[in-house]
């Protein structure tokens, strides 16, 4: 005997099937797009996810330190924010999967702060909606809708502030230490959080879930508010030590971490190991992306971020289509 499923049920069904396969042909696609771009990355992006790995190629490096570092964009502001040597940073990280203590000299923050008034950001890093920061308010009257983020995209590249410290031998010193390699630059951001509701398809778009990134065998990505941040005004979040200690599960899903809900991972690694970073703008901290942390969205005050991101091996390609 035959039943009819009700034409409803059918469009449903079809639906579903029409966007798994548009799934697995985008995920073929990008497949092809990377190995296609730079085979190697497609092995490390495969292969980075295990921390016996990470930490094998990591140990293989020798990376000896230069010496004294004469000039740094860093400010030493005895008693308050000690600029602590490369070494001592780097083994903060290695322990913890984070440092928090940087401070940006003030003509260094000036210049990126001018920089960010002075130059247009674009509605949700899409090049073709460039607009002053200034000009938001009147942008969200007229989008009808507020707006989550903007980003630079490329154009923080100019700045001169953004040179010198892409360029810092501080900052290398301790990206290197980390590393154990000489550190490559990989790519850097300066971006606007707003606050505005978010959806959780959102928060997963911009990164404000926990999940972490492997851009190579192993990252370090320093990050600068340029505004003050507090609690609520969407700070950093590190589940500390999870480079090291993480579920075998969670390795062999790699990036697909952030598909896990945030109270499971809290859960799982334990509350104590939540840290939130605030501080005041030109405060600085640096972390190992591949420990679980995610972004927060702001509820009271904008917040302009600056992060930088250095790694061992120059690849062709990345995950998206700019490098
Ligand atoms: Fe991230």
């Amino acid at each position: 005997m035959t039943t009819n499923r009700p034409f409803s049920d059918r469009v449903t069904h079809e639906k579903a099937l029409f966007k798994a396969i548009a799934r697995v042909a985008n995920k073929l696609r990008n497949f092809v797009r990377l190995l296609w771009g730079d085979p190697s990355f497609l092995v490390m992006s495969w292969l980075a996810r295990f921390v016996a790995v990470r930490e094998t190629v990591a140990r293989r490096g020798s990376y000896e330190p230069s010496g004294t570092i004469e000039a740094t964009v860093m400010h030493a502001v005895a008693g308050v924010c000690p600029v602590e040597s490369p070494a001592q940073v780097a083994a903060l990280i290695r322990a913890n999967g984070y440092y928090e203590g940087f401070s940006l000299r003030p003509d260094i923050l000036a210049g990126l702060l001018d920089f960010a008034q002075t130059n247009p950001c674009y509605v949700n890093r899409n090049p073709d909606h460039p607009f002053y920061i200034d000009d938001r308010e009147q942008l969200e009257q007229t989008l009808g809708a507020p707006i989550l983020v903007a980003g630079y995209l490329d154009s923080h590249e100019s700045c001169a502030a953004y040179q010198a410290m892409r360029a810092d031998n501080y900052l290398l010193d301790v990206a290197s230490q980390y590393l154990n390699h000489r550190a490559v630059y990989m790519r850097g951001e300066l971006a606007w959080g707003f606050p505005a509701p978010n959806t959780l398809e959102q928060k997963l778009k911009m990164a404000r879930v926990y999940h972490c990134d492997i851009n190579d065998y192993k990252t370090i990505k320093f990050f600068f508010y340029l505004s003050d941040v507090r609690a609520g005004d969407g700070p950093h979040v590190y589940l500390q030590g999870t480079h090291l200690h993480r579920r075998f599960r969670h390795q062999w899903l790699g990036q697909g971490c952030a598909s896990i809900c945030d109270r499971t991972l809290v859960d799982i690694y334990g509350s104590e190991r939540v840290r939130i970073v605030t501080g005041p703008a030109g405060f600085g901290f640096a972390g190992d992306p591949y420990c679980l942390h995610r972004g927060t969205v702001p509820q009271h005050s904008s917040r302009l971020l600056l992060q930088l991101e250095y790694g061992m091996n120059p690849y062709r390609i990345w995950y998206f289509s700019g490098l």
